[in-house]
């Protein structure tokens, strides 16, 4: 049986490499370029007749158009043969609107599972989805869906790269919980959150009521950062009660407009993500995790 085949979309190219070096799986070429009026042309230049095909694409900069990528691969991948398209979306953008906020509104999470799956997708992988009123990965999708995480990675990193005494996690919000327990189990420490208030999507209000970080070394743990609002006012609220030095850590660096420069202003140590987004505190590749998770599972049948 032949191997398994991987191909980089136009936002995991470098992924897919590093995925593709670890795994043992082929490499193959997608050609993926813009019309003059914006229309996207895709071609794949392997054969995929009767193979188990691993798409990697992240949902950022653009997240429109990369959605439209994704449906045109995964529909043409089929169409050409494919045994299965299994898609590694390291961000999966649209996961933070899982309800309807106010009447009328658009429940993108839920539209874009279904327009996958519709496309057919028939597995997907992803890392730290934004999961808070959708409970679990399988809620949403019908086909079978794995949440890998980076966050133990993130702070093993943070560990080893920066002098801290008596670390703490922190959760910027009620919703990090979920990271900020897997980050203090691994580095056998304890964990806090805090409590935001959304004013808008620019601004935050966040309280620290019960924090007790006098003196300590934080590390705040969080899923994105997107304008950094939320992480420049959770490093603000915790130099303010006495923390020693704090460490923002996130695994998707959406990092729109200044986020990096209102965090460290806000007076952050450091930054540091993964490389489900690149970007300039990429210093961790979540390569390795998804590399072992499609090992176990993918071309053993
Ligand atoms: C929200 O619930 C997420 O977990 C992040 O805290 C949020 O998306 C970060 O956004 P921003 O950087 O714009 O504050």
């Amino acid at each position: 049986m032949a191997k398994p085949i991987i191909f980089g979309g136009s936002r995991g190219k470098v992924l897919a490499v590093k995925i593709a070096k670890l795994t043992g799986f082929e490499l193959g070429e997608v050609i993926v370029k813009s019309f003059p009026d914006g229309e996207t042309y895709i071609r794949f230049m392997n054969d995929v007749k009767g193979r188990d095909v691993i798409l990697v694409n992240s949902v950022h900069h653009k997240p429109n158009d990369i959605l439209v990528e994704l449906l045109f691969e995964i529909e043409t991948l089929k169409d050409l043969g494919a045994k299965r398209v299994i898609g590694v979306i390291p961000y999966f953008a649209y996961a933070r609107q899982d309800t309807r906020f106010n009447p009328g509104e658009v429940v993108s999470f839920e539209i874009v599972a279904r327009m996958l799956e519709r496309a057919g997708l028939d597995e997907i992988y992803t890392v730290d989805l934004h999961l808070h009123r959708v409970r679990d990965i399988s809620e949403i999708f019908k086909i079978p869906a794995y949440n890998l995480t980076a966050v133990r990675d993130l702070v093993k990193y943070v560990s080893k790269h920066y002098k801290l005494e008596k670390p703490l996690i922190i959760g910027p919000d009620e919703e990090a919980e979920q990271w900020a327990k897997i980050a203090a189990e691994t580095l056998g420490v304890d964990y806090d959150v805090l409590e935001k208030k959304r004013i808008s999507a620019e601004e935050v209000v966040i309280e620290a009521r019960t924090a007790n970080v006098r003196g300590r070394d934080v590390i705040i743990v969080d899923d994105i950062i997107s304008t950094g609002g939320t992480m420049a006012e959770a490093v603000k609220a915790l130099k303010g009660l006495g923390a020693r030095s704090v460490v923002a850590t996130c695994t998707h660096a959406l990092l729109v407009g200044e986020a990096l420069y209102k965090i460290l202003r806000a007076g952050a140590e450091g930054i540091v993500a993964s490389d489900t987004i690149p970007s300039p505190v990429s210093y961790v590749s979540v390569a390795p995790i998804i590399a072992n998770a499609l090992m176990r599972r993918v071309g053993k049948e």
